[in-house]
């Protein structure tokens, strides 16, 4: 099977590099599967309904959240009845988050992936152990027998913690991939096991910025230690970072990863996407 998987999506700039590069690639990598996190997706903080329809269309067929989740209050209501936007999995039972954090797609060619969500627990707010609600979620549909694909989001701080993840899910997923940092690493491999790995996919944003958002405000922020205004994200050209995957019809596990990099000011000066057409 052929999946991609992008990073975080950080307002305008994000959505229309999307816009540009992703029905060409649907077509050029011939993929099968499309997850995005979208956590940053609507003016850089979480996810409005008309934001995640509009990702829809350009061709993802899962959205991924993260700590921004509920920044826009309406997903907590919206998710609940869009099956194709995952929160993470791993919320503490008495939250009763709504929504879900895992889901089991079918492709146009009636291949099955299973997506999971989750969020680390170093450095960020965190929710219950992310190690054991992955675990239960590849459990319930194990690779190779009731999923022909697995794709993990790790959304974490923490290169470690994301690194961790890749290994404890070796050879029970096709692909982990960290999301949250929104700057692409450069360790795209696959693990011992079969698992395509890379600890942060990268952000689909202008990288004229810092992690996507206005580098004046941010830098003052840093600069002087005072509150100013809000965030916003930077309206530069964006580029679109994430992962190709190709997996083993058989085991599901992965044959080959290779960055995606396409448009931007990132693309103009780092590797671009090695993948010939299928
Ligand atoms: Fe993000
Ligand atoms: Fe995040």
């Amino acid at each position: 099977m052929r999946l991609a998987f992008f990073g975080d999506v950080v307002g305008r700039p994000g959505r229309d590099a999307l816009e540009t590069h992703l029905p060409g690639l649907r077509r050029r990598l011939a993929l099968d599967f499309v997850a995005v996190n979208a956590e940053n997706a609507s003016g850089g903080f979480g996810l409005t309904e008309k934001t995640a329809r509009e990702l829809f269309e350009l061709g993802a067929d899962c959205l991924t959240l993260g700590n921004h989740s509920w920044d826009q209050r309406e997903a907590l209501t919206y998710i609940e009845r869009e099956a194709r936007l995952l929160r993470p999995c791993n919320y503490p039972p008495l939250s009763q988050a709504p929504g879900r954090g895992a889901n089991l797609f079918t492709t146009p060619a009636g291949q099955s992936v299973l997506v999971i969500s989750a969020l680390g627990r170093v450095h960020m707010d965190a929710l219950d152990d992310p190690f054991s609600a992955v675990d239960r979620e590849l459990d319930a549909c194990p690779l190779g027998v009731a999923a022909d694909a697995v794709i993990v989001d790790i959304h974490a701080e923490a290169t470690s913690e994301k690194m961790a993840m890749g290994h404890f899910c070796d050879g029970r997923a096709s692909l982990v991939i960290g999301t949250h940092t929104h700057v692409p690493t450069a360790d795209a491999q696959i693990l011992p096991g079969g698992t395509a790995y890379q600890t942060d996919a990268g952000a689909c944003a202008d990288y004229d910025s810092v992690i996507g958002m206005s580098k004046g405000e941010a830098v003052r922020r840093f600069a002087t230690r005072l509150p100013g205004e809000r965030h916003k994200p930077a309206s530069g050209a964006g580029t679109v970072c994430g992962v190709f995957v190709e997996t083993d019809a058989r085991t599901g596990l992965a044959r080959r990863i290779a960055p995606i990099r396409l448009g931007g000011r990132l693309a103009q000066s780092s590797p671009q996407l090695e993948v010939e057409p299928a």
